[in-house]
């Protein structure tokens, strides 16, 4: 029989090939699927290794275990945490904590799992920081701090990591994409759904505090789009906007039904000069990258198609914000957050203040499907009442961080190929 993995590896080669699957995201899941043979391999090998290698640093200290964190499925509410099981208390971000506790962000080697990874070291000190995946991290990832396999279907792979590394939060980012997700519906509900089940009874089992993205992809047809406020109806049409319902409605469940500290914003399209992973929100990281390389850009959605976005600086401390905000601030544990919300043909205009030559053509694909379904104007406001959100980055400056980072980028590259 074959392994998860393999079947996985197996699934993604048979999706990254199949003809209506758009070339960025045949890409991305070929990117994804030597790893997912690779995994294969792994999981018969791991069964005969009983620890996960050793946290680099932190050499001296003591290791301390708190059996009062080891809450194997207690049906009643667990006493309120007194402040030493929680590592992080809102500290500066200059400030680098003595923590000895670890925060693993599974899923790192995405486009936002890298850079909060490095976000989060320049706050806690490059140890306190695990990154994992199911892909082999490149040298410079490698040498950054912690890196480890960490497969989120593996439960008990997840229960050694936590108990080893004496892991305080998870911040979850493993999944796959609302593009790639549509291209492998089986995968994506294994990834996506079974993945937080894990993550969401580890994080009760031994009382960590969990992050879990969602996204304006979990809001449909039926929802109103513009604004979409905080609570309204939910009814997506792809499957990983039903999977973000799902981690949504499980993590507020497990918070009121076992006091679970599960926090969610609902981010929208990230725009980073990092390869995106497959989402219908990526054509405003391509413009980009096209303008600069060849001053042309062809969209695969409507000229007219407004998505909320925001720039990843926004994303990150947004994100950071909202984990160490005190508990009490909180009145949902699900928030809606924004920076901003444009066209293709509006972020073409401002793009063109830099790249006057610039044309953009447009050739819908089945994405506009996706993106017509979505928010197209978000409504914080419940996040910039309850714990302060404010954002940064407004269209122009958004482009202007982007045309200098991708704009460095692209001279490398051509460097390179000389
Ligand atoms: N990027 C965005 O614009 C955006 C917007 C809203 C929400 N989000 C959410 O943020 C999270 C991260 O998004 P991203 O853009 O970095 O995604 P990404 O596709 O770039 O990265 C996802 C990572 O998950 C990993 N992964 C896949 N299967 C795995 C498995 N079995 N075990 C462990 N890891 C596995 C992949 O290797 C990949 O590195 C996702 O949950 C996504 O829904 C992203």
């Amino acid at each position: 029989m074959l392994s998860r993995a393999a079947r996985a590896a197996r699934g993604l080669a048979a999706a990254a090939a199949a003809p209506l699957c758009p070339p960025e995201v045949s890409a991305h899941l070929a990117r994804l699927a030597p790893a997912a043979s690779k995994l294969a391999g792994e999981h018969h090998s791991r069964r005969h290794r009983s620890t996960v290698p050793a946290a680099r640093g932190q050499q001296g200290s003591p290791k301390i275990l708190i059996t009062e964190a080891l809450d194997m499925g207690t049906p009643s509410p667990p006493p309120p945490r007194h402040a030493g099981h929680v590592a992080y208390e809102r500290p500066h971000p200059s400030a680098r904590t003595q923590s000895r506790s670890s925060c693993p962000v599974p899923g790192s080697l995405g486009q936002l799992g890298l850079e909060m990874a490095r976000f989060l070291r320049r706050v806690y000190g490059q140890d306190s920081v695990l990154m994992s995946d199911i892909i082999k991290a490149n040298r410079d990832v490698a040498e950054e701090g912690p890196y480890i396999f960490a497969d989120i279907l593996d439960f008990k792979g997840l229960q050694e990591i936590v108990v080893t590394h004496r892991v305080d939060w998870i911040i979850h980012f493993s999944a796959l994409l609302s593009a790639v997700g549509e291209q492998n519906v089986p995968l994506a509900v294994r990834v996506n759904i079974e993945g937080v089940h894990n993550v969401i009874e580890l994080a009760k089992q031994y009382r960590l505090r969990l992050f879990v993205p969602s996204t304006i992809g979990s809001f449909g047809p039926d929802s109103p789009r513009n604004p979409t406020p905080n609570v309204t109806v939910q009814r997506p049409r792809t499957i990983y906007g039903v999977s973000k319902v799902h981690a949504e409605l499980l993590g507020e469940y497990y918070h009121h039904r076992f006091g679970l500290d599960f926090r969610c914003l609902r981010f929208p399209g990230v725009i980073s000069s990092d390869p995106p992973g497959g989402g219908t929100t990526d054509y405003a990281v391509f413009m980009f990258f096209e303008a600069l390389r060849t001053g042309r850009f062809e969209c695969y959605l409507r000229p007219d198609t407004r998505l909320p976005m925001m720039h990843i600086s926004d994303c990150l401390r947004s994100l950071w914000e909202f984990m160490t905000a005190p508990t009490e601030k909180l009145r949902r544990r699900v928030y809606n957050v924004t920076a901003m919300s444009f066209t293709p043909e509006e972020l073409a205009q401002e793009l063109r203040k830099y790249v006057p030559e610039l044309q953009v053509t447009y050739r819908p694909d089945s994405r506009q499907l996706i993106a017509d379904s979505w928010p197209q104007v978000f409504d914080d406001s419940e996040a910039r009442a309850d714990w302060g959100w404010k954002h940064r980055y407004d269209l122009s400056q958004l482009v202007e961080t982007m045309v200098q980072e991708v704009g460095e980028q692209v001279k490398r590259e051509a460097a390179a190929e000389k």
